[in-house]
């Protein structure tokens, strides 16, 4: 692979690789929508990603080129121009991530080539824009020794996100891509930052990824509507409650003071996300138990709270999902990701794998009228510097 990306360097650039880096995607296994609310999120990075080809320069410029973006040629900026431009489309993402060190005081006095080439479907909600912000903070830091940990370039890489692409995500995809661990997926607390691995032993069960097809099109502005709600939800609850975020409520706390929210919409919005919370601490004990079905039907559970509560599924989510709960050797299944289209998350038993696929595939294809795709995920390592 990095062979061959080398070719590509020297044929875009006419130069040599000096460096090459790698970020992974992400599949969030439990913790949906609960990371811009306080609460935990349990994900892991995969082995498939983003990986970026550099050459130093000694000018002002950095020139960027995406072989997933190939129609949209070298797109060139000098380093004293770092502003968001809608003509460079995907390379807002690396700019961002440049902007956001330097607001951090981290500036830079010389440009460099990029190349990016990125296996992550496009659009599957595995956190292909994470990826590139990410593996680009792990470029810098090298490029020019800033003195700075992965836990600062996932900080860099959602400041990015946020203020410079105007998506207001939380911080699980940076978090999981900066940080991720082989074999383990990480229970972060979003609210302190606290992180520990659980390692990921499934006794004889896989994880599978499958892709509905569907493009997450209004995905960002229901997205933000959503943290609205939730803001909603969490200012009725404080004429009352000393609390800054929803999820340091537990279910009980919850329900005796729900009457506080005025609007039932946002009541439920609040419900999904400190339940969901809760559920994901419980998820990570039923695994420490190697309680793998309990940790199945939590999976099942934060799906019908995000289709019925948070209502972020659409009918592709759930008919994946619905036809999943049916087939033999499946211990959990629900959607992951934002929602209204890109990917689900199953837990299926290894001998069914096969079968799951297939019927799985059949079955949502005459339902749907066009195909999903199937990945059995490998669980991989965060972002790094391959040399
Ligand atoms: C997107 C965001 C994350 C998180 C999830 C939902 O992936 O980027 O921060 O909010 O949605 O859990």
């Amino acid at each position: 692979m990095i062979e061959k990306l080398k070719d590509m360097f020297k044929r875009v650039y006419d130069a040599e690789v000096e460096k090459v880096f790698f970020a992974p995607g992400r599949v969030n296994l439990i913790g949906e929508h609960t990371d811009y609310n306080g609460g935990n999120v349990f994900p892991c990075a995969l082995t498939f990603g983003t990986y970026a080809l550099i050459k130093v320069r000694t000018d002002k410029k950095i020139r960027f080129y995406s072989e997933n973006f190939e129609a949209l040629g070298i797109i060139e900026v000098n380093i004293d121009e770092i502003e968001y431009d809608c003509k460079h489309d995907w390379a807002n993402y690396p700019k961002g991530v440049i902007w956001a060190f330097e607001n951090k005081g981290m500036k830079i006095d010389s440009g460099f080539d990029i190349l990016f080439y990125g296996n992550i479907p496009n659009g599957a909600g595995l956190s292909s824009s994470a990826s590139i912000e990410v593996v680009t903070g792990v470029v810098l830091r090298d490029l020019y020794n800033f003195p700075i940990n992965m836990v600062d370039i996932a900080e860099r890489s959602q400041e990015a996100e946020n203020q410079f692409i105007g998506v207001n995500c939380g911080i699980m995809d940076q978090f999981a891509i900066a940080m991720g661990k082989k074999d383990c997926a990480i229970l972060l607390d979003t609210n302190t930052l606290k992180y520990e691995y659980a390692s990921i032993k499934l006794n004889g069960a896989s994880i599978v990824i499958a892709n509905t097809n569907k493009r997450r099109g209004l995905a960002d502005s229901k997205y933000n509507e959503r943290r609205t709600e939730c803001e909603t939800a969490l200012v009725n609850l404080q004429t009352v409650l000393k609390i800054n975020s929803l999820c340091e409520l537990n279910e009980e706390e919850f329900e005796e003071n729900r009457h506080l929210i005025k609007d039932e919409v946002c009541a439920k919005r609040a419900k999904h996300a400190i339940y969901e919370n809760q559920r994901t601490l419980k998820a990570v004990k039923a695994l420490e138990n190697s309680d793998i079905e309990l940790f199945g039907k939590l999976m099942n559970k934060s799906h019908i709270s995000l289709r019925d509560d948070y209502e972020v599924t659409g009918i592709e989510l759930d008919t994946l999902v619905e036809i999943a709960w049916k087939r033999p050797g499946v211990i959990g299944s629900r959607m992951t990701g934002a929602g209204f289209g890109g990917c689900t998350v199953s837990i299926v038993k290894d001998e069914f794998v096969d079968d799951f696929i297939k019927n799985v595939g059949v079955e949502y294809k005459s339902k749907i009228g066009y195909a999903a795709v199937f990945y059995v995920a490998q669980i991989g390592d965060g972002a790094r510097k391959i040399y």
